[in-house]
Formats: C-alpha cells, sequence, structure tokens
C-alpha cells in the first residue's frame, strides 16, 4: 500500500501531489488506463517550452488540474495541466555566478505543495513560497551562508506545518544541514547539521557532540567536512519519521579529511528526525569513513515487504556505493543488504554489525585505484520507483569504475573542487580508465525481498534516467538518445517507445483529469553529465505529455550547428613554435582545476556548453572579458577574477588553442575510447 499522505490531507485520486508521489516516495502511479494491452497507442497530448537549455531534473507536481514544475535556474512553471497552457511563471534571477557554486549544473528537481502555496529552493540558497494561484511571492529567506559553495537543487518537502530543505556543494567544501521552515512566514524552527563544525565553536545540538567523537581533533575542518543533504527525504505519518540522506565528504581522501580514522558520522547515512524538533530517533551510516563520493542522498522508498516471511515497515536505498538496503524504518535495524550492481570496493555487508567489508582495492588514499562502482554511483539521484503489484524496485543504475587519483599536495581553493584528487594527473591517465562494461547505464527490476535482480535493460547511452511505475503494469523511463519508453514491468520487453527532442534524465510522473490518464516527463539533458554527454541536438528542454487520446505534434529535434576552429595566429604561432609549452601546461593545470565541470574534459565538449576549442574570432577577442571580466555571466559564465589572474586565463587560453591544433586526433582518440567502453552512437560524434 502506497502513503497517499499530502499535507493538504487525503490528495485526489489521480493527482501527483508530492515529490515521490506520495510521502513514502514510491513512485508508483496507481492509474491503469493506459495499460500493457493499449501503450502502443500513446500520442503526445502536449508539449511546453521551458525555454531551458542546461539540464531539466524535476518531477513535475499536479493537483486540481494545474502542474507545477521547474527548469533550470530555479525557474517556476504553472501550467494548465490538461492543455499545457502557461498560468505562470516565477523566475527567481539566481545570479548567473552561482553557477560556479553547482558540482553539477544548475538543475532544480522541483516544487513542494501546501494549501494556497508553492515552495521552490534556488540555487543560489533562498527558499521561496510563493502564492499557488499568481506565483507571486509569499516570502523569501536565504538558507545559506552566500559566501559559501552552498547551492539547493533538490525539491523541498512539507511535513506538518514546516517546510523542510537541505543543499549541496559537499564537492567544493561545504557543512551539510537539513532545516525546517515555518509554512506560514518562513521563520527557522529547527536545523540539523550532519558533521561538527570548526573544534572553536559550541556544538549545536547533542547529535553533532555525537558525531564529533568520530572525527580526528585535526580533521580538514576548512573544507566543511560535506555531509550534504542535496536531495532525499520521505516521511511517515504514522511513525512521525521524516528520513534524510546525507552526501559524500568533503575531501574524499579519509586518510587527509580525519587523520588517524574514524567513521565520519554522519556522512553518507540515513538519519530517521522528528520532524517537529529536529532531534534524531536513530542513524544508520551506509559507508563509514566514506571515501569514493558514495552519498546515500539516493532516494528512499517507504513500503511494506516481507521478511523471513514476516510484513516489516521498510525503508529501501539504493545508494551510490552499489548494495541494496532494506531497513526497519522504525528502529533503523538493517534486515538485508545485497549488491545490485558490480563492485570492487567492498565484498559485502555484514549483516551482524551492518557494515560494509572494505577489499584491499578500495583504499586510494596514497596509490590511484580504479573503483567501481565509480564516483557517478551504482545509482545517483536519478529517483527509482516501487511497484507494490510487481514487488519489484526499477532502478536506475550504472556500471563503470572510475580512477581515484590522490593528490598529496591537496590544498583547499574556494569555488574549486576540493576533492582531494589529483585531477591533473587523471587527465594523463584518462585513456587508462577501464570502463568494462559496453554500456555503463540500465534499467534494472529488483526484487527487495529475495535481494536479486529480475530483469535488466541495457540503455544506449551513458546518460541515466528517473523511473516511475504504474498499477498496469508499466514502467515508464526516458533514455539519453532522445526516447521515451514504456516497459512490461513483469520482464522488461519494451512495449512502446517515441523519438523525443532531445535526451532525457528527468523522471516521469502519471496523472489523470476528467478520466484521462496522462504520462509526463520533461527532457532537457544536463545535471552532473553536462560536459560528457554528446548530443547531435539542441537542448531545447521541454515538458512532454502523452495521453491515448493526443494529437499533438512533437518539438523538433533541432540539430547543432557545424562548428569550425577560428583559432587567433599569434596564439597558433605560439603553440607552433615551442616555447610555450611551461605557458600551455600551467594553462592545462588551471583548465582542469576551474573549467573542466563545465567545458569538458582535454577542452572537448560534446554536450550542451561551448567547447572552447572551436570559439569564435570575437570570443577569441574578448577572452580576458569572459573570463576574467564577468562579460558573460548571465548566461552562467562567471568571472574567475577571485581565483585567476591575466597570466592564468592567457595561458588556458593557450592550452584551448593547443588542443584545439591537435584535436582531431586527440578526440578520435578519446572517442574511440568511448566507443569502445560505453557505446556512444557512432552517428553521435559531432567532430
Ligand atoms: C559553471 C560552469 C562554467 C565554468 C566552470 C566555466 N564556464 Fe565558461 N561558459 C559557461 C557557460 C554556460 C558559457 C556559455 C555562455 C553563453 O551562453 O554566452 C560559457 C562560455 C565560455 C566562453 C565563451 C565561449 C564561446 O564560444 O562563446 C569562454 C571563452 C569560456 N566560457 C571560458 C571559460 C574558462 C576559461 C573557464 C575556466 C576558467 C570557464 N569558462 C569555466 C559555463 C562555465
Amino acid at each position: 500500500m502506497s502513503i497517499l499522505f499530502s499535507s493538504t490531507g487525503w490528495a485526489a485520486e489521480g493527482e501527483w501531489p508530492l515529490h515521490g508521489g506520495d510521502a513514502g516516495e514510491q513512485r508508483y502511479s496507481p492509474l491503469e488506463q493506459i495499460n500493457p494491452g493499449n501503450v502502443a497507442d500513446l500520442k503526445l497530448a502536449w508539449s511546453y517550452p521551458l525555454g531551458s537549455k542546461r539540464g531539466v531534473e524535476a518531477t513535475p507536481i499536479v493537483a486540481d488540474g494545474v502542474m507545477y514544475t521547474t527548469s533550470s535556474w530555479s525557474i517556476v512553471h504553472a501550467l494548465d495541466a490538461r492543455t499545457g497552457k502557461p498560468l505562470w511563471i516565477y523566475d527567481p534571477k539566481v545570479p548567473g555566478a552561482a553557477a560556479r557554486k553547482a558540482c553539477c549544473d544548475v538543475v532544480n528537481r522541483g516544487v513542494a505543495l501546501w494549501r494556497d502555496r508553492v515552495f521552490v529552493g534556488t540555487l543560489d540558497g533562498r527558499l521561496v513560497a510563493l502564492n499557488r494561484r499568481t506565483g507571486e511571492v509569499i516570502w523569501s529567506v536565504v538558507t545559506v551562508d552566500q559566501t559559501q559553495a552552498y547551492t539547493i537543487t533538490g525539491a523541498p518537502r512539507v511535513v506538518k506545518g514546516k517546510v523542510v530543505i537541505g543543499n549541496g556543494g559537499a564537492e567544493l567544501g561545504v557543512r551539510g544541514y537539513v532545516s525546517a521552515y515555518s509554512v506560514t512566514d518562513g521563520e527557522l524552527v529547527w536545523r540539523f547539521y550532519t558533521v561538527p563544525g570548526k573544534p572553536e565553536h559550541a556544538d549545536e545540538h547533542s547529535e553533532v557532540t555525537l558525531a564529533r567523537k568520530t572525527w580526528s581533533e585535526d580533521s580538514l575542518w576548512e573544507t566543511g567536512l560535506g555531509g550534504t543533504v542535496w536531495d532525499s527525504m520521505a516521511y511517515d505519518p504514522q511513525l512521525n519519521l521524516l528520513y534524510v540522506g546525507t552526501g559524500n565528504a568533503a575531501n574524499y581522501n579519509r586518510a587527509q579529511r580525519s587523520p588517524g580514522g574514524g567513521d565520519n558520522l554522519f556522512l553518507a547515512s540515513i538519519l530517521a528526525l522528528n520532524p517537529d524538533t529536529g532531534t534524531m530517533a536513530w542513524y544508520y551510516q551506509t559507508t563509514p569513513a566514506e571515501s569514493w563520493d558514495y552519498t546515500a542522498t539516493q532516494q528512499m522508498i517507504l513500503a511494506e515487504i516481507e521478511h523471513r516471511g514476516v510484513p516489516r515497515k521498510v525503508l529501501m536505498q539504493a545508494p551510490k556505493n552499489g548494495f541494496f538496503y532494506v531497513l526497519d524504518r522504525e528502529t533503523g535495524e538493517l534486515l538485508s543488504a545485497e549488491p545490485y550492481t558490480e563492485m570492487n570496493w567492498a565484498s559485502h555487508i555484514d549483516l551482524s554489525s551492518g557494515r560494509p567489508v572494505e577489499s584491499a582495492v578500495a583504499d586510494w588514499s596514497e596509490l590511484p585505484r580504479s573503483i567501481m562502482p565509480s564516483m557517478a554511483g551504482g545509482h545517483n539521484w536519478q529517483p527509482m520507483s516501487y511497484n507494490p503489484k510487481t514487488g519489484l524496485v526499477y532502478i536506475p543504475t550504472r556500471s563503470e569504475a572510475y580512477l581515484f587519483y590522490p593528490d598529496p599536495d591537496f590544498v583547499f581553493r574556494p569555488l574549486a573542487f576540493n576533492t582531494g584528487e589529483n585531477f591533473p594527473a587523471l587527465d594523463e591517465k584518462i585513456a587508462d580508465l577501464s570502463l568494462r562494461q559496453c554500456s555503463p547505464t540500465q534499467l534494472s527490476a529488483w526484487d527487495p525481498v529475495a535481494q536479486q535482480m529480475r530483469w535488466q535493460e541495457t540503455m544506449p547511452t551513458t546518460l541515466s534516467a528517473g523511473v516511475l511505475s504504474t498499477a498496469a503494469g508499466l514502467v515508464f523511463q526516458g533514455r539519453g538518445d532522445a526516447t521515451f519508453l514504456a516497459y512490461d514491468a513483469n520482464n522488461g520487453k519494451t512495449l512502446w517507445q517515441v523519438a523525443t527532442n532531445t535526451p532525457i534524465v528527468a523522471p516521469p510522473v502519471s496523472f489523470s483529469i476528467e478520466d484521462e490518464q496522462f504520462i509526463a516527463v520533461s527532457t532537457g539533458m544536463g545535471g552532473g553529465s553536462l560536459a560528457f554527454n554528446p548530443s547531435p541536438y539542441e537542448n531545447d528542454g521541454h515538458m512532454l505529455v502523452f495521453s491515448l487520446q493526443g494529437k499533438a505534434t512533437m518539438p523538433p529535434r533541432i540539430a547543432r550547428p557545424a562548428r569550425t576552429l577560428n583559432l587567433p595566429d599569434a596564439l597558433v604561432d605560439r603553440v607552433e613554435n615551442g616555447s610555450s609549452s611551461a605557458a600551455i601546461e600551467a594553462g592545462r593545470i588551471s583548465y582542469i582545476r576551474y573549467c573542466l565541470v563545465c567545458h569538458g574534459v582535454g577542452a572537448s565538449n560534446p554536450g550542451a556548453l561551448p567547447d572552447l576549442r572551436y570559439a569564435s574570432k570575437k570570443t577569441h577577442d574578448e577572452w580576458l572579458a569572459v573570463v576574467l571580466g564577468g562579460l558573460r555571466q548571465d548566461q552562467g559564465m562567471a568571472s574567475f577574477s577571485d581565483s585567476l589572474n591575466v597570466e592564468d586565463a592567457g595561458n588556458i587560453q593557450l592550452y584551448v588553442v593547443s588542443r584545439a591544433m591537435r584535436s582531431r586526433l586527440w578526440y578520435s582518440k578519446l572517442m574511440r575510447w568511448a566507443i569502445d567502453k560505453v557505446c556512444i552512437p557512432s552517428s553521435w560524434i559531432v567532430d
């Protein structure tokens, strides 16, 4: 049974009133009009251009015939759910410079609804209450220290008159927490810190004191230590417990982060909190002394399933570390845990202690190690779905390795990735990265009782997308090759598919209006894969809504324009005459530190953002104005004058030119590697 409880009371049948469909976040629709027998007739009913060129990860909320969704830059759209007609749009005007704080694109995962209000968290750390009918601001509070690298990309949840919101930023170095604000006026009610603060400050609450005992005194306090609550929450109204998933460490290398050891609570943990006070009822740490970016911020599903023949109230999670966990959600007791994807970092979970048994290759604090799952995880933020009828959990999984490369000379750099990895060395080694499978992403149907795979479909690209399952026995998921599909929930057989205008990463939802069932999903590639996934299409994000009576036309696939090299002669000469190799190497290191996350490996960007090798003559002329002067700040290209000087910016430009000059050779090497290892369709190779 799904817990169909919304903050407004019991939700009407056929709505999608809460982020995960219901408070237990099952992402299961009880609607049955669209079924395996007629899904082949599913057609587009309407589409709506989100005006977004970046990643779209939102789950729409549908209630009273209105759809509330978000696009990149935390922009909220209220649409007539039957026609797609826009009712209002709220743009929080996030400053372009905030993009530098986001590890993984300027995405947003959606809003929360409560009575006359809509709540959204903005990339720059605000929590905003909007009038549900007009989109006007009722109140707005700043939830973070905006001088630090905090972002909000997760959807708020409303629980008992409070709106709960966390934040992200652990890659760049911040201290994690989750806060509850009064729905009425935005007053802070409680805040729970997930890791201890600097020792000279008093502990904010007793759980911080408990956590502090698991850190060494000379921990890397300046990195904030991480543990950010950037996505996952679920609520059990009967037990009155709010479940919160916490993120990875800052920095990743535990030998540097907390010399001498310790479990480093509450990194990578599931916390059960009393939503009235924020006090902790229990915790379960999935990855003690987290060292691989193994967040436990993946979606948690509350359900009743059997354990040893007895029905139990459980919490299920497939966090990045590759184990599928079933916990008793009243007590936090671990009931079972088995690998749902390939892994080499641990052999198993010891059920008596609840701890993973790490393997010899897991520790990369001294030597580079190739670890599975990768830092992208066996499963990332893309929501999974539990179907009580089939008893299966449908998980967007990944199976790949990542080379963790320690940086013995780590120093904290504000607004840069502070993970403790040696990225310049990794960059040189990239061709050696061994992804073991042809395609690293799958849709996996997991039996949580038997802890076994029932079926698995392999995806054609490296992108993963969120999942919906329905009572009629269908599973819906988008794909990275710009396709949206329906599968048979029992065996994974493809029953329907449609070509979309651009790739999908967002999760679908279902709702019904006047006896017509709709399936909705957003297109728009991005997130952590922003700079790495090739697509031949303009990243023109749309909301797509399908029904059996649909008659609309799919928005067109727009081919990306052909690109040409426009390299300044003076810089070409400098690269060719060989005198500038030190400057190019300095540029490479600065590029990797400050530009790679958005502009791609080796200055090549097959994804949605500019590939700097093909910059226009005008851009080359304006290079310093763009990189240091903030000329394109409003478009998300912030100034780097706080971290780089004129010489650094010039060296980066020289490095980019050197890359462009060897691009054909280098790019084909990268692509050969990609085709061999991850099966990017060759038609997508844009060079
Ligand atoms: C947080 C993401 C992000 C980071 C990090 C970033 N950029 Fe950008 N950059 C962008 C975006 C978005 C654009 C496109 C802006 C536009 O639409 O005009 C852009 C555009 C540019 C352009 C213009 C390209 C063209 O062809 O028009 C240059 C040059 C540039 N970036 C250089 C850099 C350099 C150098 C660095 C590192 C110091 C860097 N960027 C880091 C997001 C980023």
